[in-house]
């Protein structure tokens, strides 16, 4: 596992928008695995900012995205399809029917859940997938327990994640408690994982992928079995390691 420790999150997004683009020009028509919250938002931004530069081309590039709530439907401002459409998709010139987010108005889950998997199988796996981490140590949707799924499933959300992002929600009670999520095998179907992080509110999740057992009570621990995972982080979420 390589650590990149950053000055701050500006510096840690375009240090993750470069590497990004580097992906995006050694092969235009790469399948990037995205994913949502605050903390990749920065890398978006300096992504856009190279493909308005004329840098970067999204013509070919096709994506699937990590997790999306449950139920939800993708019009709601708070859905991760209208997160991907407003930070990224929007954008830049990406084919939106060569973008996936997991389906929260899917009927049928199992079906769903497979389908979903059948399509990153389909497309080779992702050439590099971004990650979160939740300050419980989850990534994607994938929340401490004793047994971790390996592939796209349904979930029920922690209270500790429900509260973590009750802030987006006019109340906590709004925060879906369900989300569908890429498994762990999942993610590990990607040849690069870029895992970002920001804030003293990361710094223990951090501690806990650096110095901790694996343990799937820190899903983010079973990421140094990945051969090729590079961290970047801002001074204050590597501040407890
Ligand atoms: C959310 C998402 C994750 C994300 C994490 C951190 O619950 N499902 O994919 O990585 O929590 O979010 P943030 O970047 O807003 O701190």
């Amino acid at each position: 596992m390589k650590i990149i420790v950053t000055k701050n999150y500006d510096e840690m997004s375009k240090v993750a928008a470069d590497l990004m683009a580097e992906v995006i020009k050694n092969d235009p028509a790469c399948v990037l695995g995205l994913a949502t919250g605050d903390t990749p938002i920065g890398m978006y931004n300096e992504l856009v900012a190279k493909y308005e530069a004329g840098e970067i081309d999204f013509a070919a590039v096709r994506s699937v995205n990590l997790d999306e709530y449950y139920p939800i439907t993708p019009d709601n401002d708070q859905s991760y399809r209208y997160f991907m459409d407003k930070h990224l998709f929007d954008r830049v010139n990406i084919d939106k029917a060569n973008t996936s987010v997991p389906d929260g108005t899917a009927k049928d889950v199992s079906k769903f859940c497979r389908e979903y998997e059948a399509k990153i199988d389909e497309l080779g796996g992702t050439d590099v997938q971004v990650l979160g981490i939740g300050r419980n140590g989850h990534i994607g949707f994938n929340e401490p327990d004793a047994e971790l799924e390996r592939f796209t499933h349904l979930v029920e959300l922690t209270t500790d994640t429900i509260e973590a992002n009750s802030r987006f929600f006019a109340s906590e009670a709004d925060v879906p408690k369900h989300a569908l999520t890429m498994g762990i095998h999942s993610v590990f179907k990607a040849r690069k994982i870029l895992l970002l992080a920001s804030g003293k509110g990361k710094a223990a999740a951090i501690r806990a992928l650096v110095k901790s057992n694996i343990t799937t009570a820190c899903p983010a621990t079973l990421l140094c079995l990945h051969p090729d995972v590079t961290v970047i982080c801002d001074e204050d979420a590597y501040s407890l390691v």
